[in-house]
């Protein structure tokens, strides 16, 4: 879970999606964010950690319009999935993709009736040490997700304070916010959910310990000092391999990923307790297809 490798990303997808889609139906995005665009009446985008790009494919239809996109990580295996990532998305939904040089090119309509068009870069950079030299003043929306739990109370304050004197907006899409829930319960959950929780707040290079659970608490307060409004729908993941239909699966494989990796973390956190930990996997794989787990999740939307 920690390795961020195109596997795990492409398995939590559809979950991510489905999750935003609520959080979308609380909060119109298209309004927070309209009236933002450059000199040259696009819409300027950095999206930070990106992956194999799934940010993009959320915002870019929600959004509409002209966007340049800069999509930022660290990891050049993921960076070189970008593109084939966005051809077969643009394949599977019905919009058209061209790479001309290294810039890629989209162009479709979401589900919401917009027209979008969005040129798209990728660029290598190690945000923990590199943050100083994105291009904030050209920049209208600087967004993220799946990154808070990972990055710590100082580097949220500097991407705040650069980000805010640029007066970019900012989304941090699908941050956990500490709440686990599994149907049906098992009496070692706490005990697993705590060993985990204090393994996220490890140092994961991000210049200091990593918020994890308190990752929206903690960005609320910095958003607000620096004068943000900020809008946080839920985004939960719900993942429920207890019911019988085509997305079972998908269920299954992702609850099977979320076991192995929370067992892994809390052994390793709460080497006392390996042995409850052990048995609370092999219960938890047992009960696999009969478990719903929801996996709290919020979106932040802040407007300068
Ligand atoms: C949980 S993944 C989220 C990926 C993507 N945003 C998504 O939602 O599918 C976290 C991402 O952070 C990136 N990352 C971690 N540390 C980084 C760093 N220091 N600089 C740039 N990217 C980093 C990883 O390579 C990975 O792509």
């Amino acid at each position: 879970m920690n390795g961020f490798t195109s596997d795990w990303l492409t398995l939590r997808e559809p979950f991510d999606r489905a999750a935003r889609a609520a959080a979308a139906t609380t909060l119109d995005l298209p309004s927070c964010i309209a009236g933002r665009s450059g000199d040259d009446g696009m819409l300027s985008a950095i999206d930070l950690a990106c992956g194999t790009g799934a940010n993009l494919r959320e915002l870019a239809p929600r959004l509409g319009g002209a966007q340049r996109w800069r999509l930022i990580d660290h990891d050049p295996l993921l960076l070189n999935a970008v593109a084939p990532a966005l051809a077969r998305w643009a394949s599977a939904s019905g919009h058209r993709f061209e790479q001309h040089g290294d810039v890629l090119h989209l162009e479709g309509r979401g589900e919401n009736g917009l027209a979008f068009a969005a040129a798209v870069q990728t660029l290598r950079l190690d945000l923990a040490r590199d943050l100083h030299t994105l291009p904030f003043a050209d920049t209208q929306l600087v967004t993220a997700s799946a990154l808070l739990d990972l990055v710590s109370a100082d580097w949220l304050r500097a991407l705040i304070d650069q980000a805010g004197a640029a007066r970019c907006a900012l989304l941090f899409a699908l941050n956990v916010d500490g709440r686990t829930a599994w149907d049906p319960t098992d009496g070692d959950d706490e005990l697993v959910h705590t060993a985990f929780a204090a393994h996220q707040r490890r140092d994961k290079g991000f210049l200091g310990p990593a918020l994890g659970g308190q990752a929206v608490e903690q960005a609320v307060q910095s958003l607000n000092t620096a004068g943000y409004r900020v809008f946080q729908p839920a985004s939960d993941w719900i993942i429920d391999a207890s019911q019988p239909g085509p997305s079972r699966p998908a269920a299954a494989a992702l609850q099977r990923a979320m076991i192995e990796g929370m067992a892994a973390a809390a052994s390793e956190q709460a080497t006392e307790n390996e042995a409850a930990i052990c048995a609370w996997r092999e219960r938890r794989l047992a009960l696999l297809e009969r478990s719903r787990l929801r996996v709290g999740h919020t979106d932040l939307i802040a407007v300068p």
